[in-house]
Order: structure tokens, then C-alpha cells, then sequence
């Protein structure tokens, strides 16, 4: 079973902080802030989730708002907002595998006048914590389009190695979409924080 620092599946709300932002549940009024990311191609761009109607939109909210009531908890779906502000600034999450339990895929998208300016980096930092600290997973993963510069240079700034490309799998929007992924192992990380 999982450690938790956190509440989690009590009716509190979840959060974790970086030096600027609040990582927090969804709440039912997100529904517009999600909006705001789906209908901006720019951001969407290389997204490989479906937000493409208001219905998936709600989903989407609905999916994230279920799992944090979740007493077996293992989908952190969190707002990132701006700590001095409380503004919307993206979407995180942070997924364990159903199947094994000891892997989690970490996801980000910010809006667009939020990228860019080293959030992707605290929110990777704090989930990789979260992730090999708190929940004790063995596998901490996240992946993206080989057309994406700025997600790839992000999983490598942060020190994640590159596993491999899996090519073409799928047709995303406009394009035929190539999946980079990049990796830690729980025994890189301790040794990173050494
Ligand atoms: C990808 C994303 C999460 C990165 O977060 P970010 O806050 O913009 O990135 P950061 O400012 O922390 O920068 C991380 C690194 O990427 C680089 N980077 C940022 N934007 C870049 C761009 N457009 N092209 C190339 N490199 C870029 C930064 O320079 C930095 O590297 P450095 O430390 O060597 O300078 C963000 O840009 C985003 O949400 N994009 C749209 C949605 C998306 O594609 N999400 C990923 C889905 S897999």
C-alpha cells in the first residue's frame, strides 16, 4: 500500500506546492479553465488528450474531480495555479499504472502565456518527489510528441533519460504522431539527491 503525506480520499483537498504555484484538485468551476486550454490550438497542439467538445471537456473535470474521492487513489489530475494570485495557470497530473502500481506518467499543460518561464520545470521537480518520495513508486515517466522541443527539453532538463520512440501510432488532429518517452528509476533519483 502507498504512503500518503497527503489527504487523500478523506473529502480533504489535495495539494502540493512548488516556489510558485499550488498543485490542487479540480474544482467544478475549472469547467471554464479547461475550456481556455482546449480551444487554444497553439497549446493543444501536441496534446494527446481529447478535449475536442464540451462533453469531453466535462469528462475530463468529471474524471479528475471522481479520483481525488478515490480511497485507493492513483490519478492526481491538479490545477496548477499561480501561489501569489490563485490564477489558473495549467493542467498537471500525475498517474500511477493500473497494472503494475510502481509506475506513474507525470503530464503538463500550461497556458500559453505561462509557458516558458520555468513552471514546467517546478511541477516536474515537485511530482517527481511526490512520486518517488511520497508514493514510493519505482517509475516515474512522462512522454511526448517527437515534434514537441519544449516537453522533451523539459523531461531532460530534469534529468529523465530518453527510452525510446514509438512511431506513427496514431493520428492526432493534423499529423501522424511519433511518442518520445523518457524515464527515472527511483535508485537515479536518490542518487541525484545525494
Ligand atoms: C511543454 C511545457 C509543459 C513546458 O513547460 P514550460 O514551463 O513552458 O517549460 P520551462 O520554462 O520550465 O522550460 C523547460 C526547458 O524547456 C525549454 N523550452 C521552453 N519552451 C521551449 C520551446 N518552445 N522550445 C524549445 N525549448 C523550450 C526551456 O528553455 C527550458 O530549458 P533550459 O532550462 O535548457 O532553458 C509547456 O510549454 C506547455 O504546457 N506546452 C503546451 C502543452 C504541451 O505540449 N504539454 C506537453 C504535453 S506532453
Amino acid at each position: 500500500m502507498y504512503k500518503y503525506d497527503f489527504p487523500a480520499g478523506n473529502g480533504m483537498a489535495f495539494r502540493l506546492t512548488t516556489d510558485r504555484l499550488i498543485l490542487e484538485d479540480l474544482k467544478e468551476d475549472d469547467h471554464e479553465n479547461i475550456r481556455r486550454i482546449a480551444t487554444d490550438p497553439v497549446v493543444m497542439r501536441y496534446v494527446l488528450v481529447w478535449l475536442e467538445n464540451e462533453e469531453q471537456i466535462a469528462g475530463f473535470l468529471q474524471r479528475g474531480i471522481d479520483e481525488a474521492k478515490r480511497l485507493d487513489r492513483i490519478a492526481y489530475i491538479l490545477a496548477a495555479r499561480v501561489a501569489a494570485t490563485g490564477e489558473f495557470a495549467g493542467l498537471t497530473f500525475l498517474e500511477i499504472d493500473p497494472e503494475s502500481r510502481c509506475t506513474g506518467e507525470v503530464g503538463i499543460v500550461l497556458l500559453r502565456e505561462y509557458q516558458a518561464y520555468g513552471y514546467g520545470k517546478e511541477i516536474l521537480k515537485k511530482y517527481m518527489e511526490f512520486g518517488f518520495h511520497t508514493l514510493s513508486l519505482h517509475r516515474v515517466f512522462g512522454k511526448c510528441d517527437a515534434l514537441n522541443h519544449a516537453s522533451a527539453r523539459l523531461m531532460e532538463r530534469c534529468g529523465l533519460t530518453y527510452e525510446g520512440t514509438i512511431r506513427e501510432h496514431i493520428w492526432l488532429r493534423d499529423h501522424w504522431r511519433s511518442t518520445r518517452y523518457y524515464g527515472m528509476l527511483a535508485g537515479e533519483y536518490s542518487a541525484r539527491q545525494d
